[in-house]
């Protein structure tokens, strides 16, 4: 194996990851949902670098993140269903995409254009001690290759990106283990634009309404980042099944009665959160058998069973 070239930084070195991003580097770091890639988010070269870092395509915009909603004011302007979701989740896994402030701080190559912007403050305390080193908004995707499985751990990042980005700091596996929730305020009723960590029933009962759904069109999706197959293994997924067939590995939820062949549980309790929480690892690891074929088991609706059912179905979606 040769050696890494990415730095590995520690908790402690949280003040200089963010001054490394505020000179342009690009960093890695824990969120409560998976690990982001860092840049400064007003810097258009570190921008690029982190595109091709990625080898994202460069339609899809970033989410700009802040310590708090304090600094999310100077990015984007919040109405009064944003304001509610941001007292209500804030720091927290919702990503809220608005209408872009005047003078707003995310540079055009970031936001793809758009006249809105994506904003959220993490809850992870080395992720607001670098944001606030930093001094600036950050813009960080999951730290994966795009399309790529995203990580919660700092290893799966060197997996994917070391060589490639300056540092990552460890800061150990995250807590909620798929990404954040994201809602569009622009204006009408408020619209769910992807599923993640906070459950849209708890998002509903903080708006006191439901949640518009896009319309889905694959040729242009309302979150332009979300094209059909994504998060894809390498192996392929079949799901809701009840069993494993005969070369298929097994990913069940609930107890695991499997007894025969590569296999594991997202949950032997059938807990949901941590079934979250160990998706992105048991499908790395599973996937690191060199098996042809998962076989994964239902996962129940509602909560955070639809982020969950969203990730697979999308892990699952035909390769283009
Ligand atoms: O939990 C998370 O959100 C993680 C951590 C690192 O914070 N980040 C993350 O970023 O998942 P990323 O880049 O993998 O996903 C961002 C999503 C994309 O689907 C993108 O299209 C959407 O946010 N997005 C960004 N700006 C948008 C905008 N102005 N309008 C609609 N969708 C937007
Ligand atoms: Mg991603």
């Amino acid at each position: 194996m040769t050696a890494r070239t990415t730095r590995e930084l520690t908790p402690e070195d949280a003040e200089e990851a963010g001054a490394l991003l505020a000179r342009g580097g690009l960093v890695a770091f824990p969120t409560e949902t998976v690990y982001g890639l860092g840049a400064d988010a007003g810097n258009a070269a570190a921008v690029a670098s982190l595109y091709g870092a990625k080898g994202r395509p460069s339609f899809n915009p970033l989410i700009a993140h802040v310590p708090s909603v304090v600094e999310a004011r100077t990015v984007a302007v919040f109405d009064v269903d944003a304001e509610r979701l941001a007292a209500a989740f804030w720091p927290g896994p919702l990503t809220l995409v608005l209408p872009a402030a005047s003078g707003c701080p995310v540079c055009e190559l970031a936001r793809s254009g758009l006249e809105t912007v994506a904003v959220r403050a993490p809850d992870h305390p080395i992720a607001e001690a670098i944001l606030r080193a930093a001094g600036r908004p950050i813009v960080a995707p999951s730290a994966n290759r795009s399309g790529r499985v995203s990580p919660t751990t700092a290893d799966h990042v060197l997996t994917d990106l070391d060589g490639l980005i300056d540092a990552v700091l460890d800061g150990g596996a995250t807590r909620v283990g798929l990404e954040s929730t994201i809602v569009a305020c622009l204006g009408g009723a408020a619209t769910l634009l992807r599923p993640g960590g906070v459950p849209r029933e708890a998002i509903e009962a903080a708006l006191g309404r439901a949640l518009a759904l896009p319309a889905e069109d694959e040729h242009a999706p309302a979150s332009p980042g979300r094209l059909a197959s994504h998060y894809a293994p390498a192996a392929a997924l079949r799901l809701d099944a009840a069993a494993p067939a005969a070369g298929e590995a097994w990913l069940g939820f609930g107890p695991d009665d499997v007894t025969d062949g590569v296999r594991d549980t997202l949950s032997a309790s059938g807990d949901l959160a941590e079934a979250a929480a160990r998706l992105f690892t048991t499908l790395r690891s599973l996937d690191a058998t060199g098996v042809a074929r998962i076989a994964v088991a239902p996962i129940p609706v509602g909560g955070l069973g639809d982020a969950i059912r969203d990730r697979l179905k999308r892990a699952a979606a035909p390769r283009g």
